[in-house]
């Protein structure tokens, strides 16, 4: 080989960008993102009124949803060659996805073996909750928002409180431990509800965290002045029980954390608006359609699925990640004048 053959150096106007063809998934803020969400449909059983119009959405048409074989591809691309630590499989709801088992245990079958984590609404959860058990699931998340029947329909416009509560009784029989429950509070909703969830969690032993609405409901009509923020939440926790700062470890987990009556059991209250952790972030997030979006707010995709299915290889398409990832931006920007919400709604992103 002459020395004309040699590539010429690239000459990068950021030196903090990592050279393509290696590395992980490093920003432009020189955050890195090990932490991948996987929303595996765009459907979901429930309408719950932050999130989906009670009609349902126009759904993704099938042949534009990746198959099983495609999602454990890019999983394993990203934990294979990107540094993805953790995978977290959302929806929509998750559990309508007829291969998700198979789905998990391929993952949780990768080196180096990632994290398993679910968040599922918990329809149909008693059913299955054994047999993700067995494939290696580690932990769960159920979006739970009150416990009381009637205010269940009316926030989700289904009779479903049971089902979900069967699901989380499952999923702690079947080892799935700590069950974890995410709580959306809104005001003149389930604000009166709050307390009543808690003392559920902690008879039941799961463990509950309560995460301010961020703006990604498909009617745009949250408003930042009616949002219930995390002061809020604690104010009415605090009228019936005494809480104390866990001063335990959490790592670049969000949830802050309250002993609840001296513990050992705890509340958590993510902050997502009022005490943004964007700077510390974590993820990178796949949607149901094979798109990058490196952020919940991120207004731009990157597609993987027409790349992947034109035959682009596993380098190639870890390459499309990497600058996926390089265009994210510092914050979601929620409290800008120009802020704008995200073309898809939440469930068509994935938590
Ligand atoms: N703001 C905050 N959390 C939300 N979730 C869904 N929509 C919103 C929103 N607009 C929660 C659900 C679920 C998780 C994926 O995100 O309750 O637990
Ligand atoms: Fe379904 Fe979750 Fe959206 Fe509720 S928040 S409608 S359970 S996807």
């Amino acid at each position: 080989m002459t020395s004309a053959s040699l590539p010429e150096p690239t000459v990068r106007s950021d030196p903090a960008a990592p050279a393509p063809g290696s590395g992980g998934l490093v920003d432009r803020y020189g955050r890195t993102a090990t932490d991948l969400r996987v929303s595996l449909t765009d459907r979901c059983n429930l309408r719950c009124t932050y999130c989906m119009p009670p009609e349902g959405l126009d759904w993704l048409p099938k042949v534009e949803v990746l198959t099983d074989e495609e999602i454990v591809r890019l999983v394993r691309i990203g934990v294979e060659q990107l540094g993805i630590r953790e995978v977290r499989f959302t929806g929509g709801e998750p559990l309508l996805r007829p291969g998700l088992v198979g789905i998990v245990a391929a993952v949780t079958a990768l080196h180096p073996r990632p994290e398993v984590s679910l968040t599922t609404n918990a329809i149909g959860l008693a059913r299955v909750a054994p047999a993700l058990a067995a494939s290696g699931l580690d932990r769960i998340n159920v979006s739970l928002d009150t416990v009381d029947r009637n205010r269940f329909k009316q926030l989700t416009h289904r009779d479903r409180l049971d089902d979900v509560l069967a699901g989380l009784a499952a999923a702690r029989g079947a080892g799935l431990t700590p069950v974890k429950v995410n709580a959306v509070l809104m005001r003149g909703l389930n604000e009166q509800d709050a307390v009543p969830l808690l003392d559920y969690c902690l008879e039941q032993g799961y463990q509950l965290r309560f995460i301010e609405q961020m703006p990604l409901d498909a009617h745009h009509a949250w408003t930042r002045g009616e949002m219930v923020t995390a002061e809020d939440i604690l104010a009415r926790l605090s009228a019936a029980h005494t809480l104390t700062p866990d001063t335990e470890e959490r790592g670049s987990a969000p949830a802050e954390r309250w002993l609840v009556d001296g513990g050992p059991a705890t509340v958590g209250v993510i902050a997502s608006v009022t005490r943004s952790f964007c700077g510390t972030c974590d993820r990178t997030r796949l949607t149901a359609d094979g798109q990058i979006r490196n952020c919940l707010f991120a207004r731009e995709e990157s597609d993987l699925r027409t790349a992947m299915r034109e035959g682009a290889t596993d380098a190639e398409l870890a390459d499309r990640w990497r600058i996926a990832t390089l265009g994210k931006l510092p914050g979601h920007g929620i409290d800008d004048p120009s802020f704008l919400q995200p073309n898809r709604p939440m469930s068509a992103i994935g938590g």
